[in-house]
């Protein structure tokens, strides 16, 4: 066991954490990196079809935020919209400049296609592994950062955050698990971003790595850190039959249709405009409807490709391509592939400013973890990367500058000794017949029967029922593998332990709201309503119990209006 310690440490090494390092060493920064996983193997690699920036002529950044405002339901805050959308274009070329080599036309020009809710093509892609292109860039250029050595960037690869040390006031911290020795060691900082991303993983199935499994929004949470509008959970259209995994609404940026049992585009009767590219809450729900009335094939609907150029599906849809014939035996080229709604993205997150900075002092978020709030009740497809590297940027220089003026804080030495206790205390449980992956199952078929695109009171409060039960199993779930390298069934338990955390918050915020707004439909609240809920939820915890309070939507230039699609 040792004690290390950074000026600014980041938890997480995807796009918003290694952004958040690049930003934080070029302002001088010691810093520390810790990953449960190498950095490309991060879920950001997962994103598929692209970056939004509005940077033709014909475009604007306010065209952007306003798409982006309404494809929110208006629970965006607008001036977390703006700096998203500002700063898109410079953040693209920056990208760009690096090395990320973004689609071009034949005039050698780069090319865009169309995203669902956004009016114009503004969205910049590398075929469809656009998240994997950036990250692999990205990489590159923080192992360069690496090697310049001044100042310091230390990666902790393959270390398991188990805690953030807080004195009460401050985050000051985490302790993290070695996964290679089984060493608890603790690691301080001045400032701790998390970069952590998402819970995908609550349910099943899901777009999201295993990996997926708010780590960061639930130990943020237990040191004090608010998390803001949790029920808000976006279901893409397009997750494959079966196994969840995605493909890519960038087939339908390139026109792929979506049809039903009849063969029919039944996103006429629900978006006439906007057909297929409305935005993802709509599609969704039109998705659900026409299965649930009996229009669907075996609980899934049709992406229909056959009518693209099999050039361009070879050019820009290779991987979904693949992925298709690899795991639904279905070339899409030749047939529709069968789809449904999946649980893909976290809107809400850790509560933080436009800097990243989270209500408890010296703790900072960016990404999907966090909750700033850019997305509101519904994401815009490829927003999302724009969120990691704009705020993933930010938070860095921010937690770098608070630096210089404070001293690095020092941690009770029973800080490790206490960790390991209750390490050790798991992993002296008694064999009891029950399985950590039963529990993890039990939690995602639940939450997708009873949190999912269609909800109602009676299926929330069984769910927060459910989440009660699945709390008690989990309190006494053996650790079955007693050793201490590569404990792999000890951090299947903690990250269950953080999952259930997200659902409860996931749960308790859909209950609250009575309304439907984005991702929330409340089958017995189907109205928006601002006059009430134009606010966002945050819930606070405390051992005694959860607290609620709300916050007012910062609007700047947007009036909230009725969505038309
Ligand atoms: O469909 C997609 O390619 C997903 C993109 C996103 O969630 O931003």
């Amino acid at each position: 066991m040792a004690s290390f310690q950074h000026d600014v440490l980041i938890i997480g090494a995807g796009l918003a954490g290694m952004r958040a390092a690049l930003a934080a060493q070029g302002e001088g920064a010691d810093i520390g990196i810790i990953s449960k996983v190498h950095p490309v193997r991060s879920h950001s690699n997962a994103a598929q079809g692209g970056i939004n920036a509005a940077l033709e002529a014909t475009d604007s950044w306010e065209e952007h935020a306003f798409d982006t405002i309404k494809g929110s339901d208006y629970l965006a805050d607008q001036d977390s919209v703006e700096v998203l959308c500002q700063e898109a274009g410079a953040e693209l070329i920056a990208l760009e400049n690096m090395g990320v080599i973004f689609n071009r036309d034949d005039q050698g020009k780069l090319g865009t296609r169309r995203f669902g809710g956004a009016k114009k093509a503004r969205t910049y892609f590398v075929g469809d592994i656009t998240g994997q292109a950036i990250l692999h860039v990205m990489y590159e250029q923080m192992m360069k950062a690496q090697e310049s050595g001044e100042p310091q960037m230390k990666l902790y690869e393959e270390w398991f955050v188990t805690s953030l040390i807080s004195d009460g006031e401050r985050c000051l911290g985490a302790t993290v698990l070695d996964m290679r020795t089984g060493e608890i060691h603790t690691v301080l900082a001045k400032g701790t971003i998390m970069a952590t991303g998402g819970f995908g993983r609550v349910y099943e199935p899901s777009t999201n790595a295993l990996i997926c499994t708010g780590d960061g929004m639930s130990m943020a949470w237990r040191i004090g850190a608010p998390l803001m509008d949790m029920e808000m959970v976006q279901h893409h259209p397009t997750t494959l039959k079966g196994s969840g995994v995605l493909i890519t609404e960038g087939a339908r940026g390139e026109g792929a249709y979506l049809l039903n049992s009849d063969g029919d585009r039944f996103m006429k009767t629900y978006a006439p405009n906007a057909m297929e590219l409305a935005s993802r809450d709509v599609v969704s729900r039109a998705e659900q409807t026409e299965i649930n009335e009996g229009r669907g094939i075996d609980g899934c609907v049709l992406l229909d490709m056959r009518h693209l150029d099999e050039k361009l599906i070879h050019e820009r849809l290779w991987q979904i391509r693949e992925l298709g014939i690899d795991l639904a035996g279905v070339d899409v080229i030749k047939e529709p592939i069968p789809i449904k709604p999946g649980c893909h993205y976290a809107m809400g997150g850790i509560k933080t400013d436009i800097l990243g900075q989270t209500l408890v002092p010296g703790l900072y978020a960016a990404g999907e973890v966090a909750c700033v709030s850019v997305h509101g009740g519904n994401r815009l497809g490829a927003n999302s990367l724009l969120d990691t590297v704009i705020f993933g940027r930010r938070a860095g220089v921010a937690a770098a500058e608070a630096g210089r003026k404070i001293d690095m804080p020092s941690a009770p030495a029973s800080t490790i000794e206490n960790e390991q206790q209750k390490l050790q205390a798991l992993l002296d449980r008694p064999a009891n017949g029950e399985k950590i992956a039963q529990i993890r199952w039990d939690l995602g078929i639940s939450m997708d029967k009873n949190v999912a695109v269609f909800r109602d009171a009676e299926g929330l409060n069984e769910q927060q029922e459910e989440i009660k039960k699945l709390k008690a199993r989990y309190e006494t779930v053996p650790i079955e593998d007693k050793g201490k390298v590569f404990n792999t069934d000890l951090i299947f338990g903690l990250e269950l332990g953080y999952l259930l955390d997200c659902a409860e918050a996931i749960v308790l915020g859909a209950i609250t709201r009575t309304e439907s707004r984005g991702a929330q439909y409340r089958l017995d609240y189907p109205e928006r309503n601002d006059a009430e809920w134009l606010k966002h939820i945050l819930l606070t915890y405390s051992p005694e119990g959860i607290r609620l309070d709300y916050q007012p939507v910062t609007i700047t230039q947007w009036e909230p209006k009725e969505r038309t699609y």
